[in-house]
């Protein structure tokens, strides 16, 4: 493309049927905000300046995006959508075309995005045909077929309304044009608004040929202006997300329940059962297999790996061969080689677990290094905190530590050595040997009944 392209998104409005405090652009879909979304198509389309108009919300829209390359441009009163382009127009190039986008239309695809431009001599517009197009500016266009205006649905009249073409709202134009239109504009309508669609009737008298993309892909043209819109396109992204893991290999119990709040890399035979949830960015090797309810955000799970129901995952390295879960819980830090097995109720934490090593039961496991072929009885807890401090417990390889035991931390407990169940450990474990550390003496009181209710 040789043409500058300039990008304004407008994204002032307050988002009245959201009944939210919070702005609509940064309600989430898929995990990140409506504007991120827009953004990030409006990238892919390589601008030289792009410019957001904000205005409800004030600095908290511009500060969610602090990394981001943008021209940040306040419209204090949202006086309609041709006053917002207004305050943006000082910034734009005099030469080059600027392409107005939505804030609330998250779905956007930058393919249509670039046709209209290309196609784009002054003024061009990205138009959809809606079963209902209740609310929307209708496209008026001549016997011939060519764009005359677009009549917003509140200064409609009754066989206008009936037209089915619709102004998504996304418009490509000539810079120096906009800037000359955008200053005839008026707020004489039943809105009292500054139209931005006004400036295609002045292009017409201007005898100019007003341009139109047609898209049929509806969603990509959906704006947000309820929960229950973000809840219909958040299915529609997570579908569409879903046909794409299925179509790298991956096998979904059912593509409808499934939420991908960031990047799933999967390799071939992946298994994925229902209610999963991925965060961040998660890979899945070859084989691996993931059991319903888990949630698992910014991990790596290695080869045919199998995770079962329930299982949480966040920032951990898993690698091959392991099995987790039901109802493990693995925080940030921790690290599986391959073959290690995480059993129900464990929590790990900032710890090696070394191959073949086993957590089956009921732990607790941080800050911990924990070898090879290692077995961790039930109910072991690694006390790596005495309050103010975090130390670390180190378990070599082949130990076996019974059930029900303490390890105080920091301790090291030696290659293959056997801790009694029922221990508290406080110092160092000799390797090869067997240490316990009980209550000395087992009693038992004969006759002795338990206490009734009087
Ligand atoms: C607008 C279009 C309409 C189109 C529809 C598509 C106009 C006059 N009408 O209507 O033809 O079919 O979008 O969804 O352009 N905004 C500002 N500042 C303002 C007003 C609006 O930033 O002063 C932003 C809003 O936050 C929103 C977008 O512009 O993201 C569209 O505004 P909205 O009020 O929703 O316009 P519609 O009446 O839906
Ligand atoms: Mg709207």
């Amino acid at each position: 493309m040789s043409t500058k392209v300039n990008i304004v998104i407008l994204a002032a409005g307050k988002g009245t049927r959201m009944q939210s405090l919070t702005p609509k652009v940064l309600h989430r879909l898929a995990g990140k905000p409506l504007l991120q979304h827009v953004i990030e198509a409006a990238k892919r389309l390589y601008p030289s300046k792009m410019a957001v108009i904000y205005g409800y919300g004030g600095d908290t829209v511009p500060n969610a995006f602090a990394q981001e390359d943008i021209i940040w441009v306040e419209q204090k009163e949202q006086l309609g959508t041709g006053h917002a382009v207004q305050q943006a127009s000082p910034k734009l190039d005099d030469d080059g075309i600027t392409l107005i986008l939505l804030g609330d239309v998250p779905l956007l695809n930058p393919k249509s995005c670039l046709a209209l431009i290309n196609k784009t001599k002054s003024i061009g517009l990205l138009t959809v045909n809606k079963q209902n197009p209740s609310g929307y500016g209708r496209i008026l266009r001549n016997a011939q077929g060519q764009i005359l205006s677009i009549v917003e649905h509140k200064d409609a009249t009754d066989d206008q309304r009936k037209i089915t073409e619709v102004n998504t709202g996304i418009i490509a134009v000539n810079n120096a044009k906009l800037k000359q239109w955008l200053s005839q504009l008026t707020n004489n309508n039943s809105q009292g608004e500054y139209y931005l669609t006004d400036i295609v009737a002045l292009a017409v008298k201007e005898g100019l040929t007003v341009e139109a993309e047609v898209t049929h892909d509806e969603s990509s043209v959906e704006g947000v202006n309820s929960k229950a819109d973000l809840a219909a396109l958040e299915r529609v992204y997570q579908l569409a997300y879903a046909t794409k893991l299925m179509e790298a290999g991956a096998s979904l119990a059912d593509p409808f329940r499934i939420d991908v709040r960031g990047e799933l890399k999967v390799g071939k035979d992946v298994e994925i059962d229902v209610g999963c949830v991925f965060e961040g960015h998660v890979t899945l090797a070859d084989q691996v297999k993931i059991g319903p309810y888990c949630v698992i955000k910014d991990s790596v799970v290695g080869r045919a790996t199998s995770i079962a129901a329930f299982t949480h995952i966040d920032q951990a390295k898993i690698e091959a061969d392991c099995r987790l879960g039901p109802y493990a819980r693995l925080r940030p830090g921790a690290e599986l080689a391959d073959s290690a097995h995480v059993g129900n109720f464990v929590e790990i934490k900032n710890s090696q677990i070394g191959a073949g090593s086993k957590a089956n039961h009921l732990s607790y496991i941080g800050d911990a290094t924990i070898g090879q072929n290692v077995n961790i009885g039930a109910g072991t807890i690694t006390c790596n905190y005495d309050g103010v401090n975090k130390y670390r417990t180190i378990i070599e390889d082949d130990v076996f530590i019974g059930s029900d035991t303490q390890l105080v931390a920091p301790v090291v407990i030696g290659e293959g050595a056997t801790i009694a169940a029922g221990s508290t450990i406080t110092k160092n474990a000799p390797a090869g040997q067997l240490t316990f550390c009980r209550a000395k003496d087992q009693k038992s009181i004969p006759n002795w009944k338990r206490p009734v209710k009087k």
